[in-house]
């Protein structure tokens, strides 16, 4: 596991997860029933942007760093939740920062040390429980959940070469094992093939109602660099897609190249495909 999100935290694409994740949970908290959101590849949930790490990449610079200047009205929900200064929460904080009481929120990190951070962070926080836990397994073990609503977010750091094949996988049984429940995950683009495969194998599982959200900061013809990325959600609460649009939209003009795209797909209809 050599993966450390703190060397990516608050890049182009980690916001466009954040600003989406908003979106989610303000869809899903508007009911008052009681909400489960499950985070399998955690992280260790606020990252320091002038420590070693961020500093070496500045990564954020180019995500986070333009979008506070800009500060786009459609993304004020997302950047309301991100402090000001130099440390950037990741999807563990903004979940629990829009969690209503009675609301509850697991986080699985495998990585020992950041599982450790993790757990420190959240000691004490009955809302919270954090799990050093394969992710992927976790869908499966933790679903379905007594509230019988959940959120499951599933960010893998792409470092296996069959992580898409994982992702799909596990998508499918978590699914299986809760049919109701929304899942979000997201995946890096690099070049369309394996978008493409990973876009088939999801439509020939037969799970109906997908939709799939893509951001391209460029066009994905250097396979070599991270061109954007994707998210996507089976079972979109109502609205979703109308509210998603327009942030896509404002990501793209701030974060983007002159030739950057972004787009909103419907790969599975609400009935099947
Ligand atoms: C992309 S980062 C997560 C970022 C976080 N979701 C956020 O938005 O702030 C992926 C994380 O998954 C962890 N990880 C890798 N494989 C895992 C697995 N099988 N189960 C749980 N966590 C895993 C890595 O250590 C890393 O911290």
């Amino acid at each position: 596991m050599n993966y450390r999100h703190a060397y990516h935290a608050g890049n182009a694409v980690d916001c466009m997860k954040h600003a989406l994740l908003v979106v989610l949970l303000r869809a899903l908290t508007r009911k008052e029933k009681p909400l489960f959101v499950l985070d399998t590849h955690a992280g260790i949930g606020i990252y320091d942007l002038a420590g070693p790490e961020a500093g070496r990449t500045r990564e954020w610079e180019g995500g986070i760093g333009k979008l506070r200047t800009v500060a786009p009205t459609a993304l004020a929900d997302y950047l309301g939740l991100i402090p000001p200064g130099l440390a950037y929460p990741g999807s563990p904080a903004i979940a629990r920062a829009l969690l209503r009481p009675g609301d509850r929120l697991a986080l699985c990190e495998l990585h020992p040390e950041d599982a450790a951070v993790l757990k420190r962070r959240f000691r004490g926080d009955p809302m919270v429980q954090v799990h050093a836990r394969d992710g992927y397994e976790a869908v499966t073990a933790l679903l379905p959940p007594p509230e019988r609503r959940a959120l499951v977010l599933i960010d893998p750091p792409f470092e296996r070469p069959d992580e898409f094949a994982a992702l799909a996988t596990s998508l499918d049984a978590g699914r299986r094992k809760f049919p109701s429940g929304i899942f979000a995950a997201w995946y890096p683009v690099k070049h369309r093939t394996p978008v493409r495969d990973f876009a088939a194998d999801m439509t020939a599982r037969g799970i109906p109602d997908i939709i799939v959200c893509e951001m391209l900061l460029r066009p994905a013809l250097d396979p070599a660099r991270l061109n954007g990325c994707g998210l996507l959600v089976i079972n979109p609460p109502y609205g979703f897609e109308a509210a998603a649009a327009p942030v896509l939209e404002a990501l793209r003009a701030v974060l983007g190249e002159a030739d950057a795209s972004v787009a909103i797909t419907r790969l599975a209809r609400e009935n099947g495909v």
